[in-house]
């Protein structure tokens, strides 16, 4: 049970976070693994359904999603965690709570003037006229990861070849059987 980890996905709204976790999951359950996807706006359509987002917001919203990440990881499922989780400062606080060695942080990244290209939710649209605030990248800031332990550029990459990129750091970790 102690191989199981929580892969927690940062990057900006849109970067793909989700649709990755998403085919992560199903690889992992071709081989027999579980898997728990835990997703900022699910959470924020339930649970956390209190919660906006200002900087305390965010911070809380992170604290609760660790906190159900690490009980569920903790039963022996792989936990696919996507969050924006825009700051250093919140990224500690999920590895705090998770554990050290419990927790892969992999970087979604995907440039803002892709996103806000895509705009599949037609978010940035509306924070870019004002009509949304506290958007990240727009008015609401994002930092970088300074060392995550994967970064996935889908920018330069397909679908598919992230998730093999993620399997393949899975397996030479030892963390699945290839
Ligand atoms: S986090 O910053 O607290 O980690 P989280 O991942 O839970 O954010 O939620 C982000 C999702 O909420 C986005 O993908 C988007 O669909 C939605 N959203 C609504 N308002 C905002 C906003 N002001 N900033 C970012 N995302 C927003």
């Amino acid at each position: 049970m102690d191989k199981y980890k929580v892969l927690w996905f940062i990057g900006l709204s849109g970067s793909g976070k989700t649709t990755i976790a998403h085919g992560i999951s199903e690889r992992l359950e071709k081989i027999g693994v579980p898997s728990i996807i835990l997703d900022g706006d699910l959470l924020r359509a339930g649970l956390n359904k209190d919660l906006g987002f200002s900087i305390e917001d965010r911070m809380e919203n992170i604290r609760r999603a660790a906190e159900v990440a690490k009980l569920f990881v903790e039963r022996g499922n792989m936990v696919l965690a996507s969050f924006i989780t825009p700051t250093e400062e919140m990224r500690n606080l999920a590895k705090q709570i998770i554990s050290r060695e419990k927790f892969i942080e992999i970087y979604v990244n995907s440039s803002l003037e892709e996103c806000i290209n895509r705009d599949s939710k037609g978010l940035y649209a509306r924070a870019l006229s004002g009509e949304i605030k506290d958007f990240t990248g727009i008015d609401s800031p994002f930092i970088v990861p300074k060392k995550p332990d994967l970064t996935i550029q889908t920018y330069l990459l397909s679908i598919e070849q992230s998730l093999d990129k993620i399997m393949h750091y899975l397996g030479i970790n030892h963390i699945i059987e290839l």
